[in-house]
């Protein structure tokens, strides 16, 4: 199927639907200067995963995991959200019933705009005490960070990033309005590789309760979606924005 069939595809889809759910990942925001995880200058290339992005690697090096995460703070903090975030944003107003599941950590969603975004894997900008001394998670802009690793306000132990780690459950509450929001009309997945669960799961799920399901990425990877496009998010969420009108 050529590119502009599967654009006008989804676009016809999309004329039709009230629930639409959409689920991103860390593709949507390479247009912002934000590296991948497994792109060719994906972080996971040149980080390991296991010494950064467990609580394992956490106990054991903690100063080391706080630098790479205010790394990445400091590339988010000077990026913008990018064409493909404002055209979500503006269709979480437009369709009665929008829901954006994003994977990403950046908050790149929310400053273009959008409502009703469930962060799956938490937040880069919400720290929470390693100690778990009660207090609930805050939120901290600073970048970079005055202090390394940075402290609970409430018993002065380290605090850690506020983000799932591998190994790590998501939060309950997440998981059910996850659920809640595959049962939709059109289930889009924009710029994830699909190899970490449970989001990879999301779009199967949809389908199985009967949503049309498609894929925007460069090199389509979900399994089993109605559609892919192989293309930048930035670029196809434009074109499809305007045939929607
Ligand atoms: N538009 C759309 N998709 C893009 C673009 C673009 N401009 N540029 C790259 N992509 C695609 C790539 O082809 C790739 O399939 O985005 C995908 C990014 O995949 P990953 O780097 O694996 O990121 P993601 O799927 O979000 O990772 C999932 O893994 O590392 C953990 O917790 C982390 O949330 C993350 C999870």
């Amino acid at each position: 199927m050529s590119l502009e069939t599967g654009i006008h595809s989804l676009a016809s889809r999309l004329r039709s639907a009230t629930r639409v759910t959409v689920l991103t990942g860390a593709g949507i925001s390479a247009a912002s200067g934000i590296p991948t995880f497994r792109g060719p200058d994906g972080l996971w290339k040149s980080f390991r995963v296991e010494e950064l992005a467990t609580a394992q690697a956490f106990a054991r090096d903690p100063r080391t995991v706080w630098e790479w995460y205010d790394w990445r703070r400091q590339i988010i903090s000077r990026a913008l959200p990018n064409r493909a975030h404002e055209i979500l944003a503006s269709w979480s107003r437009r369709f009665a019933r929008f829901t954006l599941i994003t994977q990403n950590v950046d908050g790149l969603h929310e400053r273009a705009g959008t409502a009703n975004v469930i962060r799956f894997h938490g937040s880069i900008w919400e720290l929470s005490c390693w100690s778990r001394c009660g207090r609930s998670s805050w939120r901290d802009d600073e970048a970079p960070l005055p202090q390394l690793p940075p402290r609970c306000p409430d018993c002065g132990g380290m605090a850690r990033p506020a983000v799932v780690w591998f190994g790590e459950r998501l939060d309950l509450d997440v998981t059910r309005r996850a659920m809640a929001a595959v049962e939709c009309d059109v289930c889009l997945v924009v710029g994830t590789s699909s190899v970490v669960y449970p989001a990879a799961g999301l779009a199967a799920e949809a389908a199985r309760r009967g949503a049309f399901t498609a894929e925007i990425n460069p090199e389509p990877g979900a399994r089993g979606v109605d559609l892919a496009i192989a293309a930048r998010a930035e670029k196809a969420l434009d074109e499809i924005d305007r045939m929607l009108g």
